[in-house]
């Protein structure tokens, strides 16, 4: 009752000192909303101006097999072409920002600083000074997946060297765009990078080295990213005033019951599946999560490895790697069931074969064209709690957030899917008080989706790869997007207010 009393108090306070009751439904004057792409799926001209060739390139050359249906991004949306097309479309949408990555291997082709490519450094400053000139705010990722072909012929990220060479590409990067990005993401997604490309083999470079690959990858890629953070902090940040972070795929892992076992399975997810890369990052103690080197520590050794495949930090790194990121960058984009599964007969190792659990979704969640893919609005709202506590409640910023569909004009899985996440985002910011500034819609366009190729389709505009302008046509929920901007309001007929 005394709790009660104090919060129905706080709440008069609050509605007071603003002067009219709060809108639940309206998206705070604070918090940006924008939509996001990356290079490899969106600019083709993979061979033009001086480009060099990175690793999804190769992959999509050399193994054609690794893609759905065979494609490539040599063309993709073909955006290096129609950077003012392109704005012109953003801004017809409203958008206050646009996210999108640099390729290295377009400014830097041979992977090192040796050599500056300005066909590639004139593209860039072209793109952010129209989205400039059109009060569009830039967001840069330095590093979205499409590593140089040359450093990867030297190990990648499983050669610790890749600390210096992000760190001096990064430089680059700064030195050419810091004046007027303002928003940097170092590294987008570490999981699918170091799980796909080095473990499964799923993504580029499509190493199979399950258990072993993707844990040297994960290790030097944190040491990498606190490196970036420390030099933009060093260096840059008196000068150019911008704050820089990282971001990871957050998917929420629900157990599937209530027994022990799975409650502790599903948290055993989480912690493999993004605490691996966050926890040294935004943890309060730093390093791995504790969970994930017990587990992988106890397997190596059923497996008769002399020490664990996951490496140590010392005590040094640890603090190195800790605080280095002044936002936590969420992708989001589902929620899976999670249940305790028995150990694996000894094998292969596994990234999979460590974590021991077994994940599926409820039949009944909403889905579109692919049964794989359910929306699931209340695991967003779970997964943004979870990182408030445990993470110092940091500032968070959703820089990905969309729904996948096949080939279709009336996307109203998409709209649906939008508004029942913005709606979780709203209760997060509301109710629970969790820190948003920035929502990304992933994507703003159809575009090469990496290992399924056209196949799969998360744009707001569609793009028609058959034709070779690549025109663009809005579908139903640019109109949804646009109002939402242009209202900075979440018209939904059943608005379920707090
Ligand atoms: C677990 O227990 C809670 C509280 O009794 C209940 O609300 C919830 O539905 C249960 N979850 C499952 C998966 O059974
Ligand atoms: C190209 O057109 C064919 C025939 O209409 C269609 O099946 C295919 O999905 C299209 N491909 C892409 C990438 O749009």
């Amino acid at each position: 009752m005394g709790i009660y009393l104090v919060f129905i108090i706080g709440a008069v306070i609050v509605s007071r000192s603003q002067g009219h009751a709060v809108d639940y439904l309206k998206f705070p004057d604070d918090l940006l909303l924008g939509a996001a792409s990356s290079s490899y799926q969106v600019e083709g001209a993979w061979n033009e101006d001086g480009k060099g060739e990175n690793i999804w390139d190769r992959m999509t050359h050399a193994n054609p097999e690794k893609i759905d249906d065979r494609s490539t991004g040599d063309i993709a949306c073909d955006a290096y072409h129609k950077t003012k097309e392109d704005i012109a479309l953003m801004k017809d949408l409203g958008l206050q920002f646009y996210r999108f990555s640099i390729s290295w291997s377009r400014i830097l082709p041979t992977g090192f600083p040796n050599k500056i490519n300005q066909a590639g450094i004139d593209y860039y400053n072209d793109l952010i000074n129209q989205l400039l000139a059109n009060n569009i705010i830039p967001m840069v990722t330095v590093y979205h997946w499409d590593l140089p072909q040359p450093l990867q012929d030297l190990g990648g990220f499983a050669n610790p060297e890749i600390i210096n060479w992000l760190k001096d590409y990064a430089k680059v990067v700064f030195d050419h765009f810091g004046d007027r990005v303002k928003t940097w993401i170092t590294i987008n997604e570490p999981k699918q990078i170091c799980e796909f490309g080095y473990g499964t083999g799923m993504f580029a470079p499509g190493l199979q080295a399950g258990g072993i690959g993707n844990y040297l990858c994960t290790h030097n890629l944190l040491k990498a990213h606190a490196h970036i953070y420390h030099m933009y902090d060093k260096i840059y940040r008196r000068n150019q005033k911008g704050h820089i972070g990282i971001t990871a795929e957050c998917s929420w892992s629900e157990p599937a019951t209530n027994a022990t076992q799975d409650i502790e399975a599903a948290e055993r997810r989480r912690q493999f599946d993004f605490g691996m890369y966050m926890n040294p990052i935004f943890h309060k103690n730093g390093d791995y999560p504790a969970v994930v080197k017990q587990f992988v520590a106890k397997r190596s050794k059923e497996e008769g490895f002399p020490r664990s495949r996951l490496p140590e930090f010392t005590q040094q790194e640890i603090n190195f790697i800790k605080g280095t990121s002044d936002f936590f960058g969420l992708n989001h984009y589902t929620t899976v069931l999670v249940k305790d599964k028995k150990a694996d007969p000894i094998g292969d190792p596994s990234q999979d074969k460590d974590t021991r659990v077994e994940t599926f979704q409820d039949p009944n969640w909403l889905t579109g064209s692919f049964s794989y893919f359910r929306s699931v609005p209340w695991g967003l709202r779970k997964a943004l709690n979870y990182i408030k506590h445990n993470y110092g409640n940091p500032e968070i910023l959703i820089t990905e957030n969309g729904f996948p569909d096949a080939e279709s004009f009336n996307d109203q899985g998409r709209i649906r899917y939008y508004k029942d996440n913005l709606k979780a985002v709203l209760d997060a910011i509301y109710t629970d008080h969790v820190r948003i500034t920035v929502y990304t819609a992933w994507s703003l366009m159809d575009n090469f989706e990496w290992s399924s190729g056209y196949t799969v389709r998360f744009g707001l505009y569609h793009v028609d790869f058959n034709d070779t302008n690549r025109p663009r046509t809005p579908k139903e929920s640019v109109k949804f997007y646009k109002n939402l901007i242009k209202t900075r309001r979440l018209n939904t007929e059943d608005p379920k207010l707090p």
